[in-house]
């Protein structure tokens, strides 16, 4: 994979000779040859490269090897494993940011669809409904991707069903069996793990861009959860008791958007999206609570539609369409 912005460093340069070398040596003398710099300059880079979390053994005459790379979500360790083309091309990856959103919104004039920012934290990470979203260092995955497509606003709420579709694909191929409550939440055991933030900028009939935000709670413990979302919210590692790797995940999750996004722009529809969505609901069959900022009603959740809105029922068997606000089981 290439990227259009950044300038390809040394070091990710020595990282992709170490990588290639899959587990052998790789002597000071061919890298520093290949990459027409002195050795001495390979032996800082490296030593960097150390700091940042990557085991690197290193033996005189044999040269250096790499051991293990640190779950890192920058362009180095998700970029390997990135099967896109235009997601993800440029990644704009922070140690820390207010919001990947508004990371995103500050970037989107002057940036091309699919760029991606990651950070490693969020001082004032954002949900749905202007609630916050825990985003503690290193624990969880918190990243926007930005999106240009040619479609009307009232057709930006089908991009949360897209990334529901692809967050549950994605987590699948790390063997996670999430399930998704409409129209936002990843679920698992009953207990919310990720969330979809979709913001739309533009104006009445013309979308500018949008913006996607996809948190997971990956290797949180009970600690990111106060007393008051505990018994709601958790983390991947919380559920199946064993740590994930973030960097698969994360990439997982941007590959199979890609593939369902491009589908959407293609055929002018998400049905291969609604599908996925409608195989993994919790909602559907069940009564739900339907809570708009007037009134509070039960109805049974029967379908989701074609432009993703949760179909519901009532005693008499009439349907209606539901396309914003909070449903409860
Ligand atoms: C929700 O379920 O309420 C949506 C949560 C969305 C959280 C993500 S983390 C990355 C991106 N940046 C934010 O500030 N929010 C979204």
């Amino acid at each position: 994979m290439c990227f259009i912005q950044g300038v390809v460093d040394l070091k990710s340069e020595i990282l992709r000779f170490l990588k290639n070398a899959e587990g052998e040596f790789v002597s000071g003398q061919e890298l520093s040859e290949s990459l027409g710099v002195s050795r001495t300059s390979i032996w800082k880079h490296i030593n960097q490269l150390k700091e940042e979390g990557y085991e690197i053994e290193s033996i005189s005459r044999k040269g250096y090897k790499l051991k293990s790379a640190p779950d890192k979500l920058d362009r180095e360790e998700i970029g390997p494993l990135l099967s896109t083309e235009f997601i993800g091309r440029e990644i704009v990856y922070l140690d820390t940011v207010d919001s990947t959103n508004e990371e995103i919104k500050r970037r989107a004039d002057r940036s091309r669809e699919g760029l991606v920012v990651i950070s490693e934290e969020q001082s004032v990470g954002k949900g749905r409904l202007g609630r916050n979203w825990t985003s503690r260092k290193g624990a969880g995955i918190y990243m926007s991707i930005l999106l240009k497509p040619d479609i009307y606003p009232q057709d930006a709420p089908k991009i949360t069903q897209v990334a529901a579709a692809a967050v549950v694909k994605g987590l699948k191929e790390s063997g996670v069996d999430a399930k998704i409550k409409w129209p936002n939440d990843i679920i698992l055991k009953e207990k919310k793990v990720a969330g979809i933030l979709t913001e739309m900028t533009g104006e009445l009939m013309r979308v500018e861009y949008i913006t996607l935000g996809i948190g997971i709670n990956v290797n949180n413990g009970i600690e990111d959860f106060p007393e008051e979302i505990a018994n709601k919210a958790s983390s991947l590692k919380l559920e199946e008791k064993k740590e994930f790797e973030r960097k698969k995940i994360a990439s997982a999750v941007l590959n199979n958007f890609e593939k369902l996004y491009s589908d959407f722009l293609e055929r002018g529809s998400i049905s291969v999206s609604i599908e996925i969505c409608k195989a993994n609901s919790i909602l559907l069959g069940k009564e739900v609570r339907v809570i708009s900022r007037k009134s509070e009603m039960l109805r049974k959740a029967v379908d989701i539609n074609e432009d993703g809105e949760l179909v519901v029922e009532d005693g008499d068997g009439n349907r209606e369409s539901v396309f914003s606000g909070e449903v409860s089981i």
